[in-house]
Parts: C-alpha cells; sequence; structure tokens
C-alpha cells in the first residue's frame, strides 16, 4: 500500500513563530507581544520580535522549498498586521505582504495553505474582552472577510483555527501561553465556545466569497492513545481514551470536534462539565457546524492504551529510557495510524495531518552541514504509520512536516528547534537539514523509498508522553 496519487507533502509554518517585524509597517500588536514582553512568561526572555525575520526573507524562503521539492506550505496570517486594532481600518502594507508571499509560492509551484488564526490574537481585542466577548465570533468573521476578499483568486485551501485546545487551554485556562489567563472552567469554556462560533462563520463567510472552489478545514490537536495489541478490547480502550472528557480540563478532542462536525456538544462532555457549560440554542450549533472538505490534525504525541482487568482502559507505563524528543514528547509513530483512523471513523472526514514533526538537538557542522538523524528516522517512522492508516481505509490526503524552519516555540523560546531548516538566528542563515533533502526526496517519490515494515531489530519503545 502507498500514498493516494495526489496526495499533498508540504511543510508548515506560523505567523508569530517566523515572520518578525510585529512591529513594523503597521503591524498591530498581538497577545504573544505583550505576553513576551512581560518578565518571566518565556524562556530566556526570548520574543517574536525578530526571529526567522521571514517577513523580509519570504522570497528566498520560498525558492528553498522549491529547491527541495515541496509541493505545498501551510503558513498562517497574523491577524494585527493586517488590522492592526483587531478590526476596522485594514493595514494594505501588511495585507500585501501576503499578496506577495501567495504570488511567490504560485510562481514556485507551491500550493499555499492558508491558516487564519494560528494564537497572534489583536491585543486591542484582548483589551476589549477578547475570546469571551461575545462579539468576538463577529470579529474573527469580519477579519475572514478582508483576507478571503483579497486572496481567494488564488488561495483554494483554508484552514480556519490552529489548535483551539491550545489557545484557549493553555491560553486562558492554565496561563502558560498567552494572553496568560488562569480563568475557571466555566469563562474557559464560553471562551471555547465563541471560538467555535467563530470557526463557523468564518467557513460560511469562505464559502460565500471564495473566487476559486474552497478547500477547507481546520487543525485541531491531541494526543494519540494507541492500543497495546490489536484486540478488539485493547482498540476499544484506546477509542475510547481517544474521545474521553476530563471534567476540569480543555485538553481533549471531542468537546471540539463534534460541535463542528456532529453540530452538538458530546454527551459524555456535558456530563463531565456540569454546571459550568455555557447557556447556548440550536441556531447556535448549526452555526459551527458548518460542511467542511477535510479534517485537519495536528499529532504528535501518543502513549499505549489496554483494556484494564476491572474493564476499565489503562495506560501501560512507558519504558524507561525509551525515545523521547528534545522536548521530551514521546516518539510514538502508532499516533499517526490511529489518530487518522479514531477520527475518521467518527466523522467520515478526509484527513491531512497539518501538523507533525519533532525537536532535536541541531547544529552546524564543522562539515557546514546539519546532520539530523533522529528527524529523518521520526518522520519516516510516522509516515509508515500513516501509510497504515491509509491501508485500513482512511482517506488521508496530505501531510505537512512541523516545522519548515527553526522558529520560536512558544513559552520555550527558541531553545527547541523544530526545522527541517537551520536558521542561525544572529545572521538570518538558512540550512537545509540532512532530513530537509530527505524529506523533499519523499515527497518527490511520493513515500516510495519508505521501508515497507519496521525491520525486527529496529522497534524503538516510546519514551513517557
Ligand atoms: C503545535 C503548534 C505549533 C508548534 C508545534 C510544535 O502545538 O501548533 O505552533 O508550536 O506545536
Amino acid at each position: 500500500m502507498s500514498f493516494p496519487k495526489d496526495f499533498t507533502w508540504g511543510a508548515a509554518t506560523s505567523s508569530y513563530q517566523i515572520e518578525g517585524h510585529s512591529a513594523g509597517d503597521g503591524c498591530g500588536a498581538s497577545v504573544w507581544d505583550e505576553f513576551c514582553a512581560t518578565p518571566g512568561r518565556v524562556h530566556g526572555g526570548h520574543t517574536g520580535a525578530v526571529s526567522c525575520d521571514h517577513y523580509h526573507h519570504y522570497a528566498a524562503d520560498v525558492q528553498m522549498m522549491r529547491t527541495l521539492g515541496l509541493g505545498a506550505y501551510r503558513f498562517s496570517v497574523a491577524w494585527p498586521r493586517v488590522l492592526p486594532t483587531g478590526r476596522g481600518k485594514v493595514n494594505a502594507t501588511g495585507l500585501a505582504f501576503y499578496d506577495r508571499l501567495v504570488d511567490a509560492l504560485l510562481e514556485a509551484r507551491i500550493e499555499p495553505w492558508l491558516t487564519l488564526f494560528h494564537w497572534d490574537y489583536p491585543l486591542a481585542l484582548y483589551r476589549e474582552g477578547g475570546w469571551l466577548h461575545p462579539d468576538s465570533p463577529r470579529w474573527f468573521e469580519d477579519y475572514t472577510r478582508v483576507i478571503v476578499d483579497k486572496l481567494s483568486d488564488r488561495v483554494r485551501h483554508w484552514m480556519t483555527l490552529n489548535e483551539p485546545q491550545c489557545f484557549i487551554g493553555l491560553g486562558h485556562q492554565t496561563g502558560i501561553h498567552a494572553p496568560g489567563d488562569k480563568l475557571p472552567l466555566d469563562r474557559t469554556l464560553l471562551a471555547a465556545h465563541h471560538t467555535l462560533l467563530a470557526h463557523g462563520l468564518a467557513v460560511q463567510t469562505i464559502r460565500n466569497r471564495a473566487k476559486l472552489p474552497p478547500i477547507i478545514g481546520w487543525a485541531p490537536t491531541g494526543d494519540v492513545p494507541t492500543p497495546a495489541t490489536e484486540t478488539a478490547e485493547d482498540i476499544e480502550a484506546a477509542r475510547e481514551t481517544f474521545w474521553h472528557i476530563a471534567p476540569d480540563s480543555v485538553w481533549n478532542m471531542a468537546w471540539w470536534l463534534d460541535p463542528v462536525l456532529r453540530g452538538q456538544y458530546p454527551e459524555q462532555g456535558l456530563r463531565a462539565y456540569g454546571a459550568a457549560v455555557p447557556a447556548f440554542t440550536d441556531a447556535e450549533m448549526r452555526t459551527m457546524h458548518q460542511p467542511v472538505d477535510f479534517l485537519g490534525l495536528n499529532l504528535y504525541r501518543g502513549y499505549t492504551c489496554r483494556r484494564g482487568d476491572g474493564g476499565a482502559p489503562e495506560t501501560v507505563p512507558p519504558v524507561p529510557g525509551g525515545a523521547e524528543t528534545h522536548i521530551h514528547w514521546a516518539v510514538h509513530p502508532a499516533a499517526l495510524r490511529w489518530g487518522p483512523v479514531f477520527a475518521h471513523e467518527r466523522y467520515g472526514l478526509p484527513i491531512v495531518i497539518t501538523e507533525n514533526g519533532l525537536a532535536s538537538h541541531d547544529w552546524v557542522s564543522l562539515d557546514g552541514a546539519v546532520h539530523d538523524p533522529q528527524r529523518s528516522d521520526f518522520l519516516a517512522r510516522y509516515l509508515m504509520e500513516l501509510r497504515r492508516a491509509v491501508s485500513d481505509g482512511v482517506p488521508v490526503n496530505g501531510y505537512f512536516a512541523w516545522s519548515l524552519l527553526d522558529n520560536f516555540e512558544w513559552s520555550e523560546g527558541y531553545r527547541y528547534r523544530f526545522g527541517l531548516v537551520h536558521v542561525d538566528y544572529a545572521t538570518q542563515r538558512r540550512t537545509p537539514k540532512d532530513s530537509a533533502w530527505w524529506y523533499g526526496e519523499c515527497a518527490q517519490t511520493n513515500g516510495a523509498a519508505l521501508p515497507a515494515a519496521v525491520p525486527d531489530g529496529a522497534r524503538q519503545p516510546a519514551g513517557r508522553a
């Protein structure tokens, strides 16, 4: 079994993580600018103010993708670059940047996949109440209209929100990410409710106004429990865990995906959250539930599950010394098989892996190259499992490596390198890592050179999730 003939092979980035120039050319501040400026919030006091300076290096970055042989590029638009105060007056200079970027991509025959929101929320709107404000879905709708009107004559692939679990969960509930709020559960769920409405309104806007027929999805995330054995019991234990909603946290799949893809909040979640669930109407649920063309999944981590003796699912403890990435996420390739399998059986939609990758200890060697064998091995192992999802009958349409470039890893600053391409932040010099060439070759040959199976001696137990 191999990947479908027209499978999309790409790399992903996001605006705040790579662009820099976040105070230039009329760009407004985002919650991340303020968060970075607050002592103690981001590792080493790092900020996204310069980062990879992609704002000025985009043309060379696009050429590099072309040289590597990538077919698609997933990027996001910085809302405050286009609308400095989040709504109202458009910053034509900021919008023109994305215009140039899209043109450069198309000229290089790289398909643009545009994410409308990847966490850099306009600070001015946050000060008005942000995602807690009842008008926040409309603010997002208005912003979407600006982008669609400008770019939909060339952009066909759209994603609304990136990982609402993170920008609400980490940003508004645990406070680890911008804006750093620690809201009680009921307020967190209200903010979540507004993001889901924002998604629905944005889908309607794209559908109604796009000049080219749009292909619309979004990019939620989650950890993937995978079955210890392929017995029906263990598979069911993993499935149940995958969809489970814990009473105190919004780190789950079903609360976010069910409204968008089924038009309702999941029963188990309604029970788990109880009185903290916001009041909602049928009309609101219909707004969230707009037809989408694919389900994007950002998948990195996984852990093993089995049916315990008492019947309840239980987690199999990770092996001591098992494989972990630099950021201490378990290397768990089976996530890329079972995540798509579980999501497709519940919703029936085509799947795109909108992010997957790893941080590793990369530096420029004495020979001037960046040797990162762990990254090629990681990508190969995950892609082989994704290919198994294809054999299982899941329509998987594409895969985006996170990330094209080393970049600003949110509250971790620059200490973790996720890129296929190494960035020297002092000189802005780019060096494609060995894995970038490997991945480009994989893309060009539609994965044909991936081994048929993991050889016995190369089985790799995962470390902690
Ligand atoms: C995802 C984010 C992305 C990046 C990777 C490592 O959660 O969407 O911006 O930080 O993790």
